[in-house]
Formats: C-alpha cells, structure tokens, sequence
C-alpha cells in the first residue's frame, strides 16, 4: 500500500515547522508540489529549502504536478469547486501511481494547516474511495495564517468568552450585500448567520482569500482591524486601528508587496471596539 502525508509547513517563514512535521518530511521519498499562481515558484522554492534542511537522508526529489484549472467565471461556486477538485484528484492520482512504488511514502508540503481552506484532504480522499489505488494518508498539523496574524499582532483571536468566525472576502461581501438590501435580509443574510450584522456582540471575524479589502464597506462603524500580509516571510505587513483610519494605508501596503513580489497574501482580524 502505497502512504501519503499531507503536512501543515506554516506560512512562510521556516522555524515554523514543527518537530512531527520534520519526521513526516524524513519519513517520505517524493514530495509532490501541485502549487499554482504568479507565487508558484517561490512557495516550490521555499519547499525545496525546507527538504535540503530538514531531512537527513538523500533519498528524496520534487515532482510537480501540474494544476487543473479553475473556472472562476461559473455561477455555481461550489459546483465548479467541486469540478476542480475532481480534476486535481485524477491529476495527483495519476502522478502518484507513475512517481511512488507500492509500500513508499510521498508527501504533500501544504501551506499553513491542511485544514484550512485547503482542498488537498478532499483530494485525496476522493483518490481513496475511487480504489483505483491502495492508498492511506495521514495528516500532520501546521501553523495556520490565522495564528500568525494573532501572534504577530500580539492579539488572543477571540475576545473574552467572545465567539470567532473564521471566513472569506467572498462570504463578507455576500453578507455586507445582503445587509444593505431589505429584499434578500431574510436569505443571504440569515444563511450566513448574520442576524445580529456583519459583527455580533463580542464576535471577532478573521477573514481570508480576499483581494478587494472588503473590510472597507465597514468604515463608520466603530470596527477594529488587525491586518497582516505576507505573515512569516520577510516581506511582512502589519497594520491595527479603526477600519476608516487604516484603509488607505493597508490598500497602499497591499499594493506595495505585490508589486515588489508579484503576489500577496493578506488576512485580517475584525471586533467591534
Ligand atoms: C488557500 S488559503 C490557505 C490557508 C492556509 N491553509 C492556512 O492554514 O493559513 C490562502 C489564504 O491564506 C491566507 N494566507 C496564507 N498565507 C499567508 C501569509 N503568509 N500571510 C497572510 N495571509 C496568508 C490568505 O488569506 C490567503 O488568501
């Protein structure tokens, strides 16, 4: 039977890894990378790094696997996440069988933690259950970007018996769009838990995966943000304060990183003062 090991790395900055994640790493042969986007060679890059530093024997290699590719213009989100998973899973599956001989170890080097916004376990899950292969897979924990943005900002995430929501630009938008039209409160709004408003009493919001700032629809409302770019790397970012008086600096920061770098990956904490 062939193993897999999806293992958490952190977010960027290799002191991160943890000492199970480091024994995963010696325990595997092939390291597949199925990374995409303008970030692409320097997250395969970074994961090169962290082999050569971490594992003692001379036994291992990269492959790549090239990505399928993802219609963003499909009206149904999940729909067309699911087709993309699908087609990520035949991908990996087939990498698998041609790079990993029967009773050796591969393993995945995810960004952050498996769990989080990361669609990798579903793959291999599917990979599973299609039997076309004997396969087991084990999951090792990393840091997540929501942990280094608390840590570097020196916040606990969630105020005192307060509850967290950990969600999208994407959801945020729907929410905020929602809010400010009568006609769909009792949908949009109440399908995302949202009767209370964007922020309920004692809540704190950390959003992900949003390249608009849409925290910026928030100004006037006495919100706090803690925003942090590029957390864990050298190019880090860390902007707090009353979500009007920071916008511009965080869009002008934002912008900055990405065109020093070509890419940017930014998540922020939001509470009500
Ligand atoms: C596809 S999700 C992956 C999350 C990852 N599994 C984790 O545990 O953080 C990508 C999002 O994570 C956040 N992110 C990842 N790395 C980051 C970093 N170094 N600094 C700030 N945010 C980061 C951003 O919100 C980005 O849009």
């Amino acid at each position: 039977m062939r193993r897999m090991l999806l293992i958490g790395i952190g977010v960027g900055d290799p002191s991160q890894l943890t000492v199970e994640a480091m024994k995963a790493m010696n325990a595997s042969e092939v390291f597949f990378v199925i990374e995409k986007g303008p970030e692409k060679a320097e997250l395969t890059s970074l994961r090169r790094e962290l082999c050569d530093r971490c594992i003692d024997h001379d036994n291992w290699r990269i492959v790549e696997v090239a990505d399928a590719e993802r219609d963003r213009a499909a009206a149904d989100y999940v729909a067309a996440v699911e087709r993309w998973r699908s087609s990520r899973a035949q991908r990996l599956e087939q990498a698998i069988i041609t790079e990993l001989r029967d009773e050796q170890c591969g393993a995945l080097l995810l960004w952050g933690d498996p769990s989080l916004y990361d669609s990798t376990i579903g793959v291999l899950d599917e990979i599973v259950k299609r039997r076309r292969i004997e396969l087991t897979y084990q999951v090792i924990p990393g840091i997540t970007s929501v942990q280094a943005l608390a840590a570097a900002h020196q916040i606990p995430l969630n105020a005192i018996g307060g509850q967290l929501r950990i969600t999208t630009g994407r959801r945020l938008r729907a929410q905020l769009a929602a809010e400010g039209d009568p006609q769909s409160h009792d949908g949009g709004a109440r399908e995302l838990g949202a009767e209370e408003g964007v922020l309920a009493e004692g809540e704190s919001v950390v959003v992900m995966l949003d390249a608009e700032c849409s925290f910026k629809a928030l100004a006037g409302q006495g919100i706090e943000i803690y925003w942090g770019a590029n957390l864990g790397t050298e190019d880090q970012r860390l902007i707090s304060g009353i979500v009007e008086d920071v916008t511009q600096r965080i869009e002008r920061e934002r912008a900055a990183v990405r065109a020093r770098k070509g890419w940017v990956m930014d998540t922020y904490l939001l509470r009500r003062r």
